[in-house]
């Protein structure tokens, strides 16, 4: 049973919009400062158009891809978001069940409301993502710990020494209900990211005291060095640094900007994944985020090089309209649009997607 009729995901968002608070949609929605890369990262896939080819047998066609030498059914992955229980109180189990029956990995935040053996527990693929904290140890036994409840990938994230300034949640002095826990860092209700207080966000708050506001490439070496499973590097916006990456070991990178909730004023993605492919020049997969809304955006980022692609808030609207159901009907949408997608651009595989050209029109 669905309780939304939703023929696009954006009838999911104006459902989950209706259904939430305020402050957790604020949460959700927002991005820092004056949101300009969260709209940014839309306008980017809006001002680029694809070129379709036609006349081509498409009767055998597919959209199934490897992704870090695993078989998913779309090349899509669930991107990492902190705390799926203030969208539905099943959380992250919910969007587990809902990735596993779509056959997508599922990224397990640090800051998740379930601790990660009980998302695994779920099945299906599940990767996770670590923010790097002041305590070291902590960190490394984080990395243990996913790797022992049988994560298949660490995604370091990289781009967030301390949180950007995120507006929303400062006017609304956002703190954690007492009903969500992070999961993985052993907060009381007592504890800051469930205090509230004027002109401050508690999460930002918390962020401040657990996170390490220096990571630099020597810590990416040591990581990599101490974990046996494939490591992608998520945050990454300049080339040389994707390069880097590579160079360091990475699995993966992650094309990101946080979902404009960093540096207000980073370059959106789309406008990037090009030439950061160009100079992977395919020594690793190069997966992107950011405003990933429908079928068509995913083939666009497919037609610019990327491997899959990462979709976040979209999966915490599905939560919010109906758990785990609502989740999957995000999942469902999307496939069904790729599916679309891909045969009316005359594309019988993600691969050939690869081939299409992609016209770049002016902004504005
Ligand atoms: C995030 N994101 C994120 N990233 C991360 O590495 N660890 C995390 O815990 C979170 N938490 C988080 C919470 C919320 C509410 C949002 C909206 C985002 C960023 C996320 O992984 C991803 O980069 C963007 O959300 C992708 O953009 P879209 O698909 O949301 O536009």
């Amino acid at each position: 049973m669905t309780a939304v009729d939703a023929y696009r995901l954006g009838d999911l968002e104006t459902a989950a919009h209706a259904r939430l608070p305020r402050q957790v949609w604020d949460f959700l929605a927002g991005g820092s400062g004056d949101e300009l890369t969260v709209a940014g990262n839309r306008a980017a896939l809006e001002r680029r158009y694809l070129v379709p080819r036609v006349l081509r047998d498409l009767s055998n066609r597919g959209m199934s891809a490897m992704v870090l030498r695993r078989s998913v059914s779309m090349p899509v992955a669930v991107a990492p978001v902190a705390f799926h229980r203030l969208f539905h109180p099943d959380g992250e189990l919910a969007t587990a069940q809902a990735a596993k029956a779509q056959g997508i990995p599922l990224t397990v935040s640090t800051m998740s409301s379930v601790p990660v053996e009980e998302v695994v527990s779920v099945g299906g693929s599940v990767w996770f993502q670590l923010y790097w904290l002041r305590d070291r140890n902590l960190t490394f036994d984080l990395v243990r710990r996913a790797e022992d409840a049988g994560c298949e990938a660490i995604m370091l994230t990289v781009d967030m020494p301390w949180m950007g300034r995120r507006l929303r949640d400062l006017r609304n002095r956002f703190a954690l209900p007492d009903t969500v826990q992070a999961a993985h860092l052993a907060l009381d209700p007592g504890s800051v990211a469930h205090r509230s207080g004027a002109g401050t966000s508690a999460l930002a708050c918390h962020t401040d005291l657990a996170f390490a506001s220096v990571l630099t490439w020597t810590d990416v070496a040591e990581l990599r060095e101490r974990t046996r499973l494939p490591l992608i590097l998520k945050g990454i916006l300049a080339a040389p640094d994707a390069v880097r990456a590579v160079e360091l070991g990475a699995d993966a990178v992650v094309v990101s900007n946080h979902g404009g909730r960093q540096l207000d004023g980073a370059v959106p993605t789309i406008e990037v994944v090009e030439e950061i492919c160009r100079a992977v020049a395919g020594r690793c997969p190069v997966l992107v985020d950011g405003g990933i809304r429908s079928g068509v955006d995913v083939l666009k980022a497919l037609a610019l090089g990327a491997t899959a692609v990462l979709v976040g808030r979209p999966l915490m609207w599905g939560l919010a309209v109906d758990g785990a159901d609502g989740a999957q009907q995000v999942l469902d949408l999307l496939g069904a649009e790729l599916r679309d997608a891909l045969g009316l651009a005359g594309c019988d595989s993600v691969e050939a997607a690869a081939q299409l050209r992609v016209i770049r029109t002016d902004a504005g």
